[in-house]
């Protein structure tokens, strides 16, 4: 534990940090322009002396604030072709009369996702994933995010081999942060600001290089491919040996999150330059506003990456619990769902009559709450002021009900720490409060069936002493089922296409103990002293995200001859959509429990060990995201934004190959019979012959036939074909309404199962 030097608690969410306007037009600002490289003439030797000069020639000379005419920030030419430039509006009229101009618009700004999994996932040495992909061994995970905390012992390079011949990346140097820090974990070090920059002219970046100054990139990468590192905790909390998803892979560290801001020019310059590097797998824990799928630049950097072959996962976002928050739903990127593990904090109360109750707490630092007399006075009990506190004895442990919902815990933390009063009984019933990782004053939280226990004790003791024990961790099944939804977790469908199912899977993202920045504040004592921590708790779809990027590293590791569609799809096809007491995972959101529809969950939780051996998979090629594209109905140059010219529409579908069926209805149709039609391919990728049949789970005010429903293979990496017909009605009383369709292997080996979702589409919603 380190004591930071009165660093103030940095909140984690950098929309508070960023304010970008959209300023008037009269004004220059950064626009992301799509080229069509191939009307670049013969004479150009490169697309950067195309881009400049196609700049020059639209300098306008009417315009007064056309002095030094259009500033070139960035150009890209790996995962799409395009450049960012500072114009104005005048400038960008010119150039949309330029050959080969496709699209432009104003960069956006993004923003980052925040709010022992290993073992949950059943990660073990023995069989399984781990030992079959040599622990992700020479797969190359590229993190966009907020940068790297280089001497993290996450990212010691113990035990690895020398770094692959394909990795073409660097380790750029700048402040604080000298190119020999890399090593044969961390291969990789990129900073890209030139966006930030442009638009905020005279801007001083506080940190000018790779260094992670919050600790959310650090906390991202080490999730995914973070090294072994022993006797790791949180203040004594979820103490033991850290390790990434995929310990032996490599990762490469792309800074586009700043402190003084955040823009798509510089995220697409990042994954542009990662396609160039080599990088196997991205990971973006970042959202952006843009729901126009030719707009979106990890929609457009993503295709070209998915193109080379790169499979990009990338965080559903933190706006749940409503439907439609999911932005990025991109079709061709795996967006991954945050869920909750099976691991507790808590204290655990002693009554004087010897009783135990376990509560949740993380109060930071082991403390004495020693048989205190425990105070239960209904005046005071909703201990929501200072001046209440103040009547309280001192030195007293006192029962605190914030069950009515107006109380903010967070307040009665403060009010408390500014008291006398030693510790705190606090009954809540809220999941936020029973998971806060903020505690700044001794206590515990229970619920209020615990709680009358301990008031009935109080209320019945000439003389009621208690006394809590800190810092202990609890696993399994207790006190509640896991994993359950997250309610942060962003909902589909997906806003930027909703004709594909989204969210894709769920990962652990709740609480999730990896390394960060060793001078941020990420825990506090009373209102004064601010702690720091080289290992830090942080819940967000972000923490999910890497998981799963971890997971697909192994994955291409134990079958190198799988693409990103094939990979996805193992992962999809073999998730649990069951909690560990085998009842259907739970939806946390409003504290209501409910079950998870596949519109928060996709397919359900990840079953790495599984998804090695899926049986089926559902392989898509490059082409047939162009087909999908093609059927979208965009003007010529906005799906050429997208496919660019190498690809054409002569046959538009938007039917993909997805292991997931989503069917969208009217209300204006209420009551009328609805019918979809889907074609499926199934690839075998079980040793030998075999023999599917199929299971189906059929949704609320649906009827579902398949055909054919039985699949027989002579062989491996045989394909066989089926059609689904939905026939469903649109209903106000049955919103979601759900289902399944699973291939059950004759011999009961292999279970390959796909989420059906009948839901209303957004004109509806
Ligand atoms: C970088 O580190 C190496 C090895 O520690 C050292 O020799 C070199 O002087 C450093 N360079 C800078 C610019 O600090
Ligand atoms: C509860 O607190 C109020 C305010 O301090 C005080 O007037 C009252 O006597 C207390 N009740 C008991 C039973 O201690
Ligand atoms: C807590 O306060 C609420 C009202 O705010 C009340 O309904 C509830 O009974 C109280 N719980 C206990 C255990 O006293
Ligand atoms: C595209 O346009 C065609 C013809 O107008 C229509 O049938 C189809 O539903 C449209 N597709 C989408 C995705 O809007
Ligand atoms: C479109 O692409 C297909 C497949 O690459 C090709 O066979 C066809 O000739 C192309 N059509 C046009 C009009 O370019
Ligand atoms: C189907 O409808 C029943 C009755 O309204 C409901 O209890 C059940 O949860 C629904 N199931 C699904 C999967 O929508």
């Amino acid at each position: 534990m380190k004591l930071a030097h009165s660093i103030p608690l940095i909140l984690l969410t950098f929309s508070l940090l960023i304010h970008h306007v959209f300023k008037a037009s009269a004004q220059r600002v950064s626009y992301i322009v799509h080229m069509d490289k191939s009307h670049m003439p013969k004479a150009f030797s490169s697309h950067h002396y195309w881009y400049s000069s196609t700049l020059q020639s639209i300098k306008s000379v009417d315009d007064p604030t056309s002095i030094q005419g259009p500033k070139l920030v960035y150009t890209y030419d790996n995962a799409f072709h395009g450049f960012t430039a500072v114009m104005s509006k005048q400038e960008l009229d010119n150039l949309k009369k330029s050959p080969g101009f496709l699209t432009a618009y104003v960069d956006d700004i993004v923003i980052s996702d925040t709010t022992h999994t290993y073992k949950f996932l059943s990660l073990n040495t023995a069989t399984g994933l781990w030992p079959a992909s040599e622990y992700g061994k020479d797969v190359i995970i590229g993190v966009v995010d907020t940068g790297i905390w280089p001497e993290s012992p996450s990212f010691k390079d113990d035990g690895m081999t020398k770094i692959p011949s394909k990795w073409k990346g660097i380790c750029q140097s700048g402040e604080q942060f000298n190119s020999s820090l890399c090593n044969k974990k961390l291969i990789g070090a990129r900073y890209f600001n030139q966006g930030v920059r442009a638009a905020n002219p005279g801007v001083t970046i506080t940190m000018n290089s790779a260094r992670d100054e919050s600790g959310h990139g650090t906390h991202v990468a080490s999730t995914a491919a973070g090294n072994y590192v022993d006797g790791v905790s949180f203040f004594g909390y979820a103490p033991g040996t850290a390790r990434g998803v995929a310990p032996r892979a490599r990762l490469a560290a792309y800074k586009v999150l700043w402190n003084e801001g955040s823009y798509e020019s510089d995220a697409l310059a990042a994954i542009d330059q990662a396609v160039a590097d080599g990088v196997d797998i991205l990971s973006i824990s970042i959202s952006y506003r843009r729901s126009v799928l030719f707009e979106n630049p990890i929609a457009i950097a993503g295709f070209g990456a998915r193109e080379k072959g790169i499979l990009v996962s990338v965080s559903a976002g933190n706006r749940g619990p409503s439907l439609w928050t999911i932005v990025a739903g991109i079709p061709w990127a795996f967006v991954v769902a945050s869920g909750t593990i099976d691991r507790w904090f808590s204290g655990t109360l002693t009554l004087g009559n010897g009783r135990k109750v376990t509560g949740w707490t993380m109060f930071p630092a082991r403390t004495t709450v020693r048989n205190l007399p425990i105070v239960y006075n209904e005046t005071l009990s909703a201990c929501n002021s200072v001046e209440l506190l103040a009547e309280a004895p001192d030195q007293s442990l006192i029962i605190c009900n914030i069950t009515d919902e107006s109380i903010e815990f967070f307040n009665v933390m403060n009010y408390l720490s500014r008291s006398n009063v030693r510790a705190a009984i606090i009954i809540s019933e809220d999941t936020r409060t029973l998971r806060s990782t903020s505690f700044p004053h001794p206590g515990v939280v229970i619920t209020s069936a615990e709680a009358r226990e301990v008031i009935s004790y109080t209320s019945n003791s000439d003389n009621p002493r208690g006394s809590i024990d800190f810092q202990q961790t609890v696993l399994g099944l207790e006190p509640r089922a896991a994993p359950a939804l997250a309610g942060f977790s962003s909902r589909g469908p997906g806003r930027i296409y909703p004709g594909i199912l989204k969210p894709d899977i769920m990962a652990p993202g709740v609480l999730i103990l990896a390394a960060y920045n060793p001078f941020t504040s990420t825990a506090s004592i009373g209102n004064n002293v601010h702690l720091a921590s080289d290992y830090t708790l942080l819940s967000g779809t972000s923490m999910a995200c890497p998981h799963i990027s971890g997971i697909a590293a192994l994955l291409k590791s134990a079958h190198p001859e799988w693409g990103p569609a094939a990979i996805q799809s193992a992962m999809m096809t073999t998730a649990n959509p069951l909690d560990n007491t085998n009842q259907p995972i739970k939806d946390m959101s409003y504290n209501l429990y409910q079950e998870a529809t596949p519109l928060g969950i996709g397919s359900g939780q990840v079953d790495p060990n599984r998804a090695l051996d899926p049986g089926l998979i559902y392989d898509a090629s490059i082409q047939d995201y162009v087909n999908l594209v093609c059927s979208m109905n965009f003007t010529r140059e906005q799906t050429q934004t997208i496919i660019r010219s190498r690809y054409n529409c002569s046959n538009p579908s938007s039917d993909l190959n997805y292991p997931s069926f989503i069917a969208l209805y009217n209300f204006e149709e209420r009551g009328v019979a609805l019918t979809r039609r889907f074609k499926r391919t199934v690839t075998n990728v079980g040793e030998g012959a075999a023999t599917y049949n199929v299971k189906v789970e059929v949704p609320n005010s649906s009827t579902i036939s398949i055909s054919p429903r039985t699949l027989v293979f002579k062989k491996k990496y045989e394909k066989k074909s089926y059609t689904v017909r939905i026939r469903y009605r649109s209903d106000r009383e049955l919103r979601d309404q759900y289902g399944s369709l699973t291939w059950v292997e004759e011999s009961g080996k292999h279970t390959v199962r796909s989420p059906i979702m009948v839901a209303p589409g957004l004109d509806n919603f």
